[in-house]
């Protein structure tokens, strides 16, 4: 009995092996991993930041390039929030800082921070900015996924300690993260 009931289990493999085509197994595999995803950033209503983010997924976690143009000069806090909701005209739609994991709000390479806290991107005086670094947190595949939310840029500085919002005063920019080539 128990030997026809393993015939029958590994008949039942088979059959549900050879069911998919190559070029299935081939679709199931891309959309099992996202490797690459880019947020165009916009102004908010009254401002004029624009550029890009970029997100790549490395060995060691996840590789973000910004390059945003039209900033006052100094350091903008600069996160993941949880929706890609940019219809609002001050960013608010977008919500909070992006917190699965319900952690406080500190830096990037921080063990406990939230998975959206990229801390600050500083502008040289022609307001130009440029970003380059590994997220050890941040993930583009899975249920922690940054894919669909948002990138905010703000006003002011990220302090990296006040609760939870790092002190950065309004929102000047957005952009909704997408899936890339
Ligand atoms: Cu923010
Ligand atoms: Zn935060």
């Amino acid at each position: 009995m128990k030997r026809v009931t393993f015939v029958i289990a590994v008949a039942a493999i088979l059959a549900g092996t050879q069911s998919l085509t190559a070029q299935e197994k081939h679709e199931m595999h891309l959309k099992a991993s996202i490797n690459h995803a880019i947020a165009v950033i916009v102004p908010t209503k009254g401002n004029s930041v624009r550029g890009t983010v970029t997100f790549e997924a490395v060995e060691r976690g996840v590789r973000v390039v910004a390059d945003l143009t039209r900033l006052t000069p100094g350091k903008h806090g600069f996160h993941v929030h949880e929706f890609g909701d940019i219809s609002s005209d001050d960013g608010s739609s977008a919500g909070g800082h992006f917190n699965p994991m319900g952690m406080v709000h500190s830096m990037p390479m921080s063990d406990k921070r939230h998975a959206g806290d990229m801390g600050n991107i500083e502008a040289d005086e022609h307001g130009i900015a440029h970003l380059d670094y590994v997220d050890p947190a941040m993930k583009l595949d899975g249920d922690y996924s940054i894919v669909g939310r948002a990138v905010i840029v703000h006003e002011k500085e990220d302090d990296l300690k006040t609760q939870p919002t790092g002190n950065a005063g309004p929102r000047i920019g957005c952009g909704v993260i997408g899936i890339a080539k």
